[in-house]
Parts: structure tokens; C-alpha cells; sequence
């Protein structure tokens, strides 16, 4: 496993993030217990989980993923500082209508909440999970700056921010000398490239902000496993996944495919391979739901594609 630091950060984070949306999901605590481990044990030291994770399964009210953790957490040799914990806030928790959003007094409870959850003192990297368009930026970064100042938060970061308010929130900062962001989590992948390609990685560039894209394998169909003429993967990502069923994607999946028997790889290694070597890119946020996943996922770790394979699987993505 190699490390990079996290944009201007001093989180010198693992090349692949483990991202826990699946936990108590698609995988049942105890084999989320072992997925950690496993990843720890093979050099991942980075974690993604959310405060939402992951409510919108059946009986989960949220919170989950990060219990999981916790529990782990306290039960581990593993020293806390080895590790680097990032969660988020702004999605709905429970039914209270104010237990939402990116205000100073839901980010001040939400981050109690997640403490305590985690079963940690503080948070690595804090991370708006998506804007709030009804609480002015201003308000947002005052409630973060408080909360690193009192030691709860040592970084802060975004996701699904587009360029304009990522801008607007980096001048924020710049203009009211509070903390910034340093990071952004985009949706990015060889099947989603427009988005965080058109001009948030230039903002990235200019600002040394790290990069930690989601759903690095579309939810599965960078895999392989989806198919025009057989039935859906018996996956509670199907119905997301299957969206990407085009003729483009599934010529795509054959380029990597391509590459991969050269190199004796699967197709998700070269997935991921290609998306690490991209230049504003620190760590793809993996989510595999099985150990025998997450072996595959880490393979992709331990080879570098060359220009041409590069350009050969750019072709064929855009
Ligand atoms: N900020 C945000 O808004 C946001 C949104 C989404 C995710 N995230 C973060 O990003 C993380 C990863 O996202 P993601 O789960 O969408 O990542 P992904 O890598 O695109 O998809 C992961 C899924 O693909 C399938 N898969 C992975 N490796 C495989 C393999 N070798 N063979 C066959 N199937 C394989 C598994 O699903 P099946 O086996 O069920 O098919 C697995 O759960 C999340 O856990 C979360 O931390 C953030």
C-alpha cells in the first residue's frame, strides 16, 4: 500500500479509502467487523462513513455504519492515531425536521452524535455531505472553524459540491479567516467523468485540495458482472447499477477487459488503477461488500497502467 497526504493536510492517508455506506446495508455487522480488519491488515488506514449510513435499508434509522465502527474501534489493538476516521453530516437523521442540514446548530449536535457513535474523541475530516442551499456558506464554516478550535474536527471537507460552491466556499473561508475545505468527494468514475472533469478538478488543482471520488466502480458495473442479455447480479445495487447499461459502457468494459488479460488483472484492478492514476486524484473510496471483493479492489494497488493503456481506456470513457 502506498501513502499520500491528503491535499495540504498533514493525513498521510492510504491510496485506497474504505468506505462503509454498505455497512448494515448489504453487509451484516459481523462481516463488517472482518471487512476492517481485513483492510487494515493489507495497509488501508483510511476510513469514509457517513452519518446517514445507511437509513434507507429497511430497519436502519441511521447511524449505523458509524456504531459499526465504533464497536470495532473499541475493540482493537490497532492504535487510534494510526488510523484516519472521516464521517459526514447534512442528511436527515430521524424524523425531527431539524436534525438535517449544514446550520450551526445541527452540524454542533451532529458531530456529538457521530463522537459518540465512533466511540472517539476526534474526527479526522469532517465532511459536508452534500451543500444546503437554505444556510449561507458563511454560516457552515463558522460552526466547523469552532468546532477544530475545540479539538472535535482536525479537518474539514466536502462532497457533491460543484465548482461554483466549492469557489464560494473556499473564499468564504479565505474572506472570514475561518478553516477550509480540503478535500472534495466527488462522484467520479471511468462511467461518471463529466461532472467532476469539467471544472471541479481544476478548482482541486488550484486550490491543492486531495480528492477522494465515490463509487470508484459504478456500484458493481465497472466490474464486469453486468451483462445486455442476462440477468441483473443479485445485488441491492442492481437497480442503480444497470443504469450504466449502454452500448458505450459495455464497449468500455470490453477495452478494460482487453487490458486486463494482458496484465493478468480484473477489470474493476484496471477500474481503479485508472482512476488513481489520474492526477488530482488521492484515494478512490472502495466499497467492497466481501472479503474476496476487497482482495480484487486491493490488487489494483500494486501496478501502474502505462500511457498507452491510459489513453487506450480514455478513448474508449469519453
Ligand atoms: N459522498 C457521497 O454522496 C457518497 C455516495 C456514495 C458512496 N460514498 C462513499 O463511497 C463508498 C464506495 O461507494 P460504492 O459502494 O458506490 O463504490 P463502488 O466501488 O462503485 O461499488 C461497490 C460495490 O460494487 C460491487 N463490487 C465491488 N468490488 C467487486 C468485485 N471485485 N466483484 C464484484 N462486485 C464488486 C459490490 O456490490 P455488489 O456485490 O452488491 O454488486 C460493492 O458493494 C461508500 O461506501 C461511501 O463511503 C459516498
Amino acid at each position: 500500500m502506498n501513502y499520500r497526504y491528503l491535499g495540504q493536510t498533514k493525513l498521510h492517508v492510504s491510496e485506497l479509502c474504505l468506505g462503509t455506506m454498505q455497512f448494515g446495508w448489504s453487509v451484516s455487522k459481523t462481516d463488517s467487523f472482518d471487512i476492517i480488519s481485513e483492510s487494515i491488515e493489507h495497509g488501508i488506514n483510511f476510513i469514509d462513513t457517513a452519518n446517514i449510513y445507511s437509513q434507507w435499508a429497511e430497519d436502519n434509522p441511521g447511524g449505523t455504519a458509524e456504531t459499526i465502527i465504533g464497536r470495532w474501534l473499541r475493540k482493537t489493538s490497532v492504535p487510534r492515531d494510526k488510523l484516519i476516521i472521516a464521517t459526514k453530516v447534512r442528511g436527515q437523521m430521524g424524523k425531527d425536521p431539524n436534525n438535517q442540514g449544514l446550520s450551526k446548530s445541527h452540524i454542533v449536535q451532529a458531530v456529538e452524535d457521530s463522537l459518540r457513535r465512533l466511540q472517539i474523541d476526534t474526527i479526522d475530516l469532517y465532511q459536508t455531505h452534500w451543500p444546503d442551499e437554505d444556510i449561507s456558506i458563511d454560516e457552515t464554516l463558522a460552526a466547523m472553524d469552532t468546532l477544530v478550535k475545540q479539538g472535535k474536527v482536525r479537518y474539514i471537507g466536502c462532497s457533491n459540491y460543484t465548482a461554483r460552491s466549492l469557489i464560494e466556499a473556499l473564499w468564504s473561508s479565505e474572506k472570514n479567516n475561518t478553516v477550509q475545505f480540503h478535500s472534495l468527494q466527488p462522484h467520479y468514475s471511468l462511467v461518471n467523468r463529466t461532472e467532476y472533469e469539467s471544472d471541479l478538478s481544476s478548482v482541486c488543482k488550484q486550490y491543492k485540495l486531495g480528492v477522494i471520488p465515490y463509487s470508484p466502480l459504478g456500484g458493481g458495473f465497472l466490474t464486469g458482472k453486468y451483462h445486455a442479455n442476462k440477468p441483473l447480479p443479485k445485488s441491492v445495487r442492481a437497480n442503480k447499477a444497470q443504469h450504466y447499461m449502454s452500448e458505450k459502457n459495455f464497449q468500455l468494459i470490453r477495452t478494460l477487459e482487453s487490458v486486463a488479460q494482458l496484465r493478468n488483472k480484473s477489470i474493476s484492478q484496471i477500474a481503479l488503477s485508472w482512476l488513481l492514476s489520474q492526477h488530482e486524484v488521492t484515494a478512490p473510496i472502495i466499497g467492497p461488500r466481501t472479503i474476496t471483493q476487497l482482495h480484487d479492489n486491493l490488487g489494483s494497488v500494486e501496478f501502474q497502467l502505462t500511457k498507452p493503456e491510459l489513453e487506450k481506456i480514455d478513448k474508449a470513457s469519453t
